[in-house]
């Protein structure tokens, strides 16, 4: 069996007869934040798509704490312990907050354990608890990523699989995003990140992997990556 929490092995997936995500290998260690880069349309999304169940891989193997979950249903991967942060949020707009939240919390125990959560939730966000009766559809960016930040902590979870956090946000929120997410990784929460590139993520990152054409082509600590001149010409953003 790996030491790795989550194992991933020549992993393949894409849409019809269109491979996106090829022959893919990667691990993230338990407590670890690894974060992936890569351009647009590389296949960020789908990889995490296929890592949670919501497109059946067409190839490979996914371990998550040793178990072999590539293939199975969606909610069974939930319910062993992967929680997905959807690339835009996934918020439902008419719903409040409150409800947005608890639909984080459907699965089994983590029902009985609502109220529970919320709590937890509200204290970690305060600025979430303070719009917690207004519709969805009313937050501001950076308000709705953190409510769905939220959302995904109303139950377990053995890894957070966080896409884009930084999308679409004004600096403050930006901030507001990553410092969230820099609590949950002092916590000793297992994350697995993506963005485009390197400007958001100095504070959290364990390891890059960088994703193109949808395959890994480089992996190394932050450190290493930050150094490597081809990666950061490609890949350090703003930051220079
Ligand atoms: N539902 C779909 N049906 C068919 N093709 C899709 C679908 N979703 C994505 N694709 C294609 O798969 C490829 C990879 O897309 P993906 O969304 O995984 O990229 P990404 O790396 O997450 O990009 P971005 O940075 O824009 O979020 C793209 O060519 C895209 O057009
Ligand atoms: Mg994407």
């Amino acid at each position: 069996m790996s030491e790795a929490l989550l194992s991933v092995r020549r992993l393949s997936a894409g849409y019809g007869a269109t491979t996106v995500v090829r022959e893919l290998d990667l691990e993230v260690r338990a407590g670890e934040s690894a974060v992936i880069i890569g351009p647009n349309g590389h296949g960020k999304t789908t990889l995490l798509r296929a890592l949670n169940g919501l497109i059946r891989p067409t190839a490979g193997e996914v371990l998550l704490e040793g178990e072999a979950i590539a293939g199975r249903p969606s909610e069974q991967i939930a319910r062993l312990g992967a929680v997905l942060v959807p690339q835009g949020d996934g918020l439902f707009p008419e719903m409040t907050v409150e409800d947005n939240l608890l639909m984080g919390a459907f699965l089994g125990q983590s029902w009985r354990d609502r109220r529970r959560s919320l709590a937890r939730v509200y204290d970690l966000f305060p600025g979430v608890k303070a719009r917690a009766d207004q519709q969805a559809r009313t937050l501001s960016g950076g308000e709705r990523r953190l409510t769905a930040l939220g959302r995904a902590l109303m139950r377990p979870s053995k890894i957070l699989m966080i896409d884009e956090p930084s999308l679409g946000l004004a600096p403050v929120a930006l901030d507001a995003v990553y410092g969230a997410i820099a609590e949950l990784k002092s916590a000793k929460t297992t994350i697995l990140l993506v963005e485009e590139n390197f400007t958001h993520v100095g504070g959290i990152a364990d390891s890059v992997h960088v994703l193109e054409m949808g395959s890994i082509t480089r992996s190394g600590s932050y450190q290493e990556l930050s150094e490597d001149e081809g990666v950061v010409e490609a890949y350090l953003g703003s930051i220079t």
